[in-house]
């Protein structure tokens, strides 16, 4: 995603620290901490704008959710709208009659890095559900082992991931989706459900739309979908 750089950005970042898991590495093997609960943690990669995390966050109140992002002057809009939800509800809350009685969900985080890293911040079973929407599918086959659906990167959320957890994964771009889909039979990951025109299926209402999402269907792009089971066996 190509942007011109934001002015204050670290400023607008640090404003919203409560939502931002500023050194990932500090919590290795606790990620308990990290929300203060053992609620089981969904992941997103390439969060974008965070949209989508905010949704997840939204449908899964009863599980905790971790947006991550390497370009910090997108995260910071997904942090922005990250604290305002927060703030938005708690406000509310606090205008009920009985205001402050319930807590207020309290679910997202976002964290600036790089994928690659992954497994050096997050320790084996720490996950409970992926998802990976409109990553950048690096057309040229030289750069494939940079698609965030690539062998090296199924065999890291193997590790990461409980095993029988579900991936989800969302893409715009046909040849990408079919390497995808061969990628995963490879991993020995069970395919559960193929669309490759998302938005023509009946029943839409599992659905959380991204901003890439929003944008390419309006231009009349099928959205294509795979949810996949990460077994435990296999490759990786
Ligand atoms: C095309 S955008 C899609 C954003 C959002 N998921 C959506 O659907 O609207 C892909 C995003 O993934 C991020 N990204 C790509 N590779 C990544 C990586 N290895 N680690 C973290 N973020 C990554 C990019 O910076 C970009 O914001």
């Amino acid at each position: 995603m190509r942007m011109r750089k934001k002015k204050h950005s670290a400023e607008r970042i640090a404003a919203c620290s409560d939502f931002l898991i500023g050194d990932p590495a500090l919590f290795y093997g606790r990620s308990r901490d990290i929300f203060g609960n053992d609620a089981p943690i969904l992941l997103e990669i390439g969060c974008g704008k965070g949209d989508f995390a905010l949704g997840l966050a939204e449908r899964n109140e009863n599980s905790n959710v971790i947006a991550v992002e390497r370009i910090p002057d997108v995260a910071m809009f997904a942090l922005e709208k990250a604290k305002a939800d927060f703030e938005r509800r708690k406000a509310s809350r606090e205008a009920e009659e009985n205001g402050g009685a319930a807590p207020v969900r309290d679910n997202l985080r976002v964290l600036i890095g790089n994928a690659d890293y992954l497994s050096d911040w997050f320790a084996p079973g720490t996950f409970s559900g992926l998802y990976i929407n409109f990553c950048d599918p690096w057309p040229k086959k030289g750069y494939y082992k940079r698609r965030l659906t690539a062998p090296g990167f199924l065999a890291m959320y193997r590790k990461i991931l409980k095993p029988g957890s579900i991936l989800e994964f969302k893409t715009d771009h046909g040849e990408l989706f079919s390497w995808s889909l061969e990628q995963f039979a490879a991993a020995g990951f069970e395919i559960l459900k193929i669309s490759e025109d998302l938005h023509g299926e009946a029943d839409l209402s599992f659905n959380i739309e991204t901003e890439h999402e929003r944008k390419f269907s309006a231009e009349g792009k099928p959205i294509c979908f795979a949810r996949v089971r990460i077994t435990s066996g296999g490759e990786g």
